[in-house]
């Protein structure tokens, strides 16, 4: 048989194919200037990004893990603050906390959009809580009625990171707390060539915090009144980005067609559950997450035709190394625990083909016609 091209799992080359003249030109412009450093295109594409967002302000930084620990800081979080945070997620959005100083504080997530639960946020919430970190996690909005009320005043920080350009209720992400947090990393939504991030807000004495957080504490060049980090993006990167945001909704539009095409070619098999937009939201399928079981199995078998995969995430925060000092063990967060065991990420990036999602849904229907087959034998 003829064997068929690999299947990433993302691959963002024919979009830099694409705008590869209009990056070289940008590459260039910075390299002719020589301000590396907060230079031009950082504050331009803070006002581009932060406008896109729907918020006044956009502070870029070095990723997104300090753009949510900063954030934190910035909000005043600190030793002996608490911080809730979904247990299911990346491990930095737990890990940004203890970054600020502040202990995280696991709550569990909804079944469904796999964000975090508002009854297990309200919940896990002290008087010690100073904050919470929603993620839209795998682009799709967290459920933001819910949240805020169960929040009652207690600042949402949107771990953004993985949700560019998403929407709830009309709202995009970035928009919908105290402030939110993005991160640049090459294969988000938006991505830089290398890492960053940004923090947006609508609050301008907080982004001005963050601004100076980002760069050493500092208020002149050999003033520091706050212990800040060097956390700041470069005007290279910023340059690129500049380059790329005008084109991603165009990119989050192929994305949504893909997860269409997903859904019809999959409907019907009855031990897949498929990833569904929440009334009121519009994902931007960072990643397409089906729940399998029997997921690692799956895994190989389409790996053996070619077609890659991912887990996003193997293991919830609760039982990782990491964040062993919490004191959790298996068993306290089952709806992470379960959506660990069984998530599977498809093949998912804006220049996947209809014949792409065919191949895949072929695979996975194979895959279980032949274990039905063999079950019955
Ligand atoms: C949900 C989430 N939070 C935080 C981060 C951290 O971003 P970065 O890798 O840019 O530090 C990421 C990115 O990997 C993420 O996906």
């Amino acid at each position: 048989m003829e064997s068929r091209p690999e299947l990433s799992l993302c691959d963002l080359r024919p979009e830099h194919a694409e705008l590869r003249s209009a990056l070289e030109t940008a590459f260039r412009r910075v390299l002719d200037r020589g301000d590396f450093i907060l230079g031009r295109e950082v504050g331009g594409f803070e006002e581009a990004f932060a406008a896109y967002c729907g918020a006044s302000h956009g502070v870029a930084v070095a990723n997104g893990t300090d753009a949510l620990a900063l954030t934190l800081q910035a909000l005043g979080v600190g030793p002996g603050d608490e911080v809730v945070v979904p247990a299911f997620t990346f491990v930095a959005t737990g890990t940004a906390v203890f970054q600020a100083g502040a202990k995280p504080v696991l709550a569990d997530v909804d079944p469904v959009s796999l964000c975090l639960s508002p009854a297990a946020f309200q919940a896990a919430r002290t008087p010690r809580s100073k904050a919470a970190i929603p993620v839209h996690l795998f682009g799709h909005p967290a459920d933001w009625d819910g949240l805020a009320k169960a929040a009652a005043g207690l600042p949402l920080l949107e771990d953004a990171c993985q949700a560019h350009g998403a929407r709830w209720k009309g709202r995009r992400a970035g928009s919908l707390g105290v402030a939110a947090a993005f991160s640049f990393y090459p294969t988000k939504n938006l991505g830089a060539l290398g890492d960053g991030g940004a923090v947006t807000t609508s609050d301008a004495a907080l982004a001005s915090r963050v601004r100076q957080l980002r760069n050493c504490g500092r208020t002149t060049q050999y003033d520091h009144p706050v212990r800040g980090l060097n956390s700041r993006l470069d005007t290279l990167q910023a340059a690129l980005l500049l380059e790329k945001l005008p084109h991603l909704d165009a990119w989050n539009a192929r994305r949504r067609a893909a997860a269409e095409r997903y859904r019809q070619a999959l409907a019907g098999i009855e031990e897949l559950r498929l990833p569904q937009a929440l009334p009121g939201t519009e994902p931007v399928w960072h990643q397409f997450v089906v729940r399998v079981r029997r997921r690692d199995e799956l895994a190989a078998a389409l790996k053996a035709q070619g077609i890659a995969t991912g887990v996003h995430y193997p293991k919830p925060l609760h039982l990782q190394g990491a964040f062993a000092e919490l004191g959790h063990g298996p068993g306290d967060f089952p709806v992470s625990e379960a959506a660990s065991a069984e998530a599977l990420s498809l093949p998912m990036f804006p220049s996947l083909r209809e014949q792409d999602v065919a191949r895949v849904a072929e695979a996975i229907r194979s895959f279980y016609t032949v274990r039905q087959t063999a079950g019955r034998a």
